[in-house]
């Protein structure tokens, strides 16, 4: 058996690891029998020469196996689904698919993310609904999918020991950026999750992580190859991220603007991406028989109302007061009632009449997280009312003169430099037609596993 330094050697020199040397090397790093030296050392010779698609899965098994890999009663088997994205502007889907999924009969067991640099974070959402707990043991996971069918919970200290370490050192070794380390991450963590099918988000454009369509498409194939290669049938879309995901960016904001979705008046663009995710996942159960009538399905469920009350329901089992969640649930609710409301907001207008061609949400989620809207180092509290409505789509005619956009605000306020940064954000043309439209080409590619 090769030695730690001799491991870290034949990657470095662009060797292939067996199974038991990927196997070896993740064990040394789940029991701390190896040095974050050599585990740093080994990250750098991973990101710098790569592993093949055979290492790449090894890797990512032996990650899932390094803590608790969940199980499920038999009678849910085939219906386990959950989603990844790799991270977005104004990025709700997960509130409205994960219940949406769960009026279809699926079981989801979502386990969600803090923000992440400028892109929002699920758990943060949710967290701005008062008594919302998203800390649940596997336990009353099971529980609350065998009750409502959906949840959208926190990572457990349990799930994935050896990501917790391999992350915080890719951190500090600049080793983040890795194909093979990201798959492994995110798909480990899925794995733990003994789901049936997992559908990825992999946004692409310049408020993603990944701004160019040929790098995301191969990350997402990376992970879909993993993915179905540890048995989970996997798809992924490859979507724009240049604007925001419909009109509102913030914690609670965002969190209105799903409740509204699933009241049936939700944005063209979130939709468009709840049901394609969600017919993909359906499709990929067997559910239903393509992919066209799993969009159907989906569509459905929110349109209809069937949606809506399973979140009701899971946010009642996940620790909100009956009669708040009966509120947000509500039609024409106040929902500044029980969602708390920025102090100040102010409206910006239009410099000039013309078109919206372009509202650039990389700009407007950088100045939001500077407002408190995200956080700069783990643990440190977000300010759950801070965000921004845009009042305004894409390919819109406006006057001069008419507001654009709303910033809810409260300590720090907005530098005039900021203010003008925001206002700069805003593209206006004269031409309807100028193909910057992101809404219309939202999601760009589907990517589905062989067998289907
Ligand atoms: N999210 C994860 O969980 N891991 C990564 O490596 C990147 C995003």
């Amino acid at each position: 058996m090769l030695s730690i330094p001799d491991l870290i050697k034949k990657k470095r020199d662009g060797g292939v690891l067996t199974d038991e040397q990927v196997t070896t090397f993740i064990r040394a790093v789940t029991d701390k029998t190896i040095q974050d030296c050599q585990t740093g050392a080994m990250l750098m010779a991973i990101w710098q020469k790569g592993m093949v698609v055979k290492e790449t899965e090894t890797l990512t098994r032996e990650m899932m196996k390094s803590g608790e890999v969940m199980s499920w009663p038999k009678e849910w088997a085939g219906l386990m689904v959950d989603k990844h994205s790799t991270g977005g502007v104004g990025d709700k889907v997960s509130l409205v698919l994960a219940p949406a999924l769960a009026a279809c009969g699926c079981k989801v067991p979502m386990i969600s993310g803090r923000g992440l640099a400028h892109t929002g974070g699920t758990l943060d959402k949710l967290e701005s609904i008062p008594g919302f707990t998203i800390q649940q043991s596997t336990a009353q996971i099971q529980k609350i999918l065998g009750s409502v069918g959906c949840c959208i919970v926190g990572q457990t200290e349990r799930l994935v020991p050896a990501d917790r370490v391999l992350y915080a050192l890719r951190d500090a070794t600049s080793t983040v950026d890795s194909l093979p380390l990201i798959t492994g991450s995110i798909i480990s963590k899925k794995g733990a999750e003994s789901l049936n099918a997992l559908v990825l988000d992999v946004k692409f454009g310049r408020a993603a992580l990944y701004k160019d369509l040929d790098s995301a498409k191969e990350l997402a194939q990376s992970m879909v190859n993993v993915g179905n290669g540890l048995g989970m049938r996997t798809g992924a879309v490859l979507s724009c991220m240049d604007a925001t995901i419909g009109r509102c960016v913030g914690n609670s904001l965002e969190v209105i603007e799903s409740l509204e979705t699933l009241k049936g008046k939700g944005p063209e663009d979130l939709m468009e991406l709840v049901i394609t995710l969600g017919g993909m996942l359906l499709m990929m159960t067997d559910l239903v028989s393509n992919l066209s009538e799993g969009r159907k399905k989906i569509s459905d469920a929110v349109t209809g109302g069937a949606a809506l009350s399973k979140f009701q329901a899971m946010m009642e089992v996940q620790g909100v007061a009956k009669d708040v969640a009966q509120s947000l649930c509500s039609p024409n609710t106040d929902y500044h009632r029980v969602l708390r409301k920025a102090a100040h907001q102010t409206e910006l207008t239009t410099p000039a009449d013309g078109v919206v061609v372009d509202v650039d949400g990389l700009v407007l989620a950088e100045i939001l997280h500077k407002l408190g809207a995200g956080r700069s180092m783990v643990g440190e509290p977000v300010n759950h009312s801070v965000g921004a409505e845009l009042l305004v789509s894409l390919g819109q005619k406006v006057k001069k003169g008419v507001p654009w956009m709303r910033l809810h605000y409260e300590d720090p306020a907005p530098t005039p430099d900021q203010i003008q940064r925001l206002q700069n954000a805003l593209s206006l043309g004269t031409d309807k037609n100028k193909p910057t439209q992101q809404k219309q080409t939202l999601v760009k590619e589907v990517l589905l596993p062989q067998n289907k």
